[in-house]
């Protein structure tokens, strides 16, 4: 196990009227390198499950593990924690605090100690890995950025702690369809060219399907499935009972499916639909 967690349970305003269980017993691990998905309604949890996957909030019972150990409530073993794993917020640019785009990403890394040339360095390679030239953006504003250059500087404000895991909690709401699949485009290449393992929650599942390794389900504080993509993308039925629609392109392939024809239907991208309806051309013979 690389990450995960056992029995987890998280209640809000435990012993009040007001006490709300937001995850009941949830176990769970994903391996390291791995590109995954949390997916669920709203309320369902998955913003309390991501806050205790880097020690933000403490379990009301059950545990969080990192490497097979048990994430603890030492501030120093936190501390490395959150190093460690990257956490970024839905919305993120709304904690925007400083004056410059170099100052927003430096602020981590100040944080740590770590002199002012290698800060500057940091900032420089986080500016690049998220496709910002660091000349051009460095002295800009930071509230004056369009919103998709927005999200990439909270990112590359992550990035500039240079953690393993990074987890990000529903990418791309706000975003127009450019910003997001420049973002999808970002969190491949983080997760196959430098090996990061990548968690995303979202209550849609449009381009993130495509990438997903393995897909975690909540319902109500619950995983109510969880397992490696195409499995949970073939449970379409119970999905569609949580309120979770699979991409447009892959319904229509299970709608071909259930017409008798035979195409696979763990397809998630325009391109794949294509060929495999050309393959299914060649092989159909009514
Ligand atoms: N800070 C909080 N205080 C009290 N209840 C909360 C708080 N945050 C979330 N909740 C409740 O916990 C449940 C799960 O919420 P959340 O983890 O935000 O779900 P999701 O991210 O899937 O929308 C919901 O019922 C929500 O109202
Ligand atoms: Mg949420």
């Amino acid at each position: 196990m690389f990450i995960g967690t056992e029995k987890l349970t998280h209640t809000y305003m435990p012993g009040t009227p007001f006490a709300t269980e937001a995850l009941q017993d949830v176990s769970f691990n994903l391996q390291q390198g791995e590109f995954a998905l949390i997916i669920g309604p709203s309320g369902s949890g998955k913003s309390t499950l991501i806050q205790h996957l880097n020690g933000l909030l403490r379990p009301t019972s059950g545990r969080v593990l990192f490497e097979g150990i048990a994430v603890g409530s030492n501030k120093h073993e936190l501390l490395r924690l959150r190093r460690r794993i990257g956490l970024v917020f839905q919305i993120p640019e709304e904690q925007f605090f400083s004056e410059s785009v170099f100052d927003e990403i430096a602020f981590a890394p100040r944080n740590l100690g770590l002199d002012e040339s290698e800060v500057e360095k940091r900032v420089n390679e986080s500016l690049e890995k998220v496709g910002m030239q660091a000349e051009k953006f460095r002295n800009r504003h930071p509230f004056r950025l369009s919103a998709g250059q927005k999200r990439l500087v909270a990112i590359a404000a992550v990035l500039s702690l240079q953690p393993e895991v990074l987890i990000f909690d529903e990418p791309t709401v706000g975003l127009d369809a450019i910003s997001r699949k420049n973002l999808y485009n970002l969190l491949t290449a983080l997760n196959q060219k430098d090996g990061l393992t990548v968690i995303i929650s979202t209550h849609h599942l449009d381009q993130a399907a495509a990438l997903a390794d393995s897909v975690l389900v909540l319902n109500q504080g619950r995983l109510v499935m969880a397992g490696p993509a195409e499995n949970i993308f073939n449970k379409r039925k119970q999905l569609y009972e949580l309120g979770l629609t699979l991409p447009p392109v892959t319904e229509i392939m299970h709608e071909l499916a259930e017409k008798g024809l035979p195409v696979k239907t763990a397809v998630y991208t325009l391109q794949e639909a294509r060929g495999e309806i050309k393959n299914m051309k060649r092989r159909y013979k009514p």
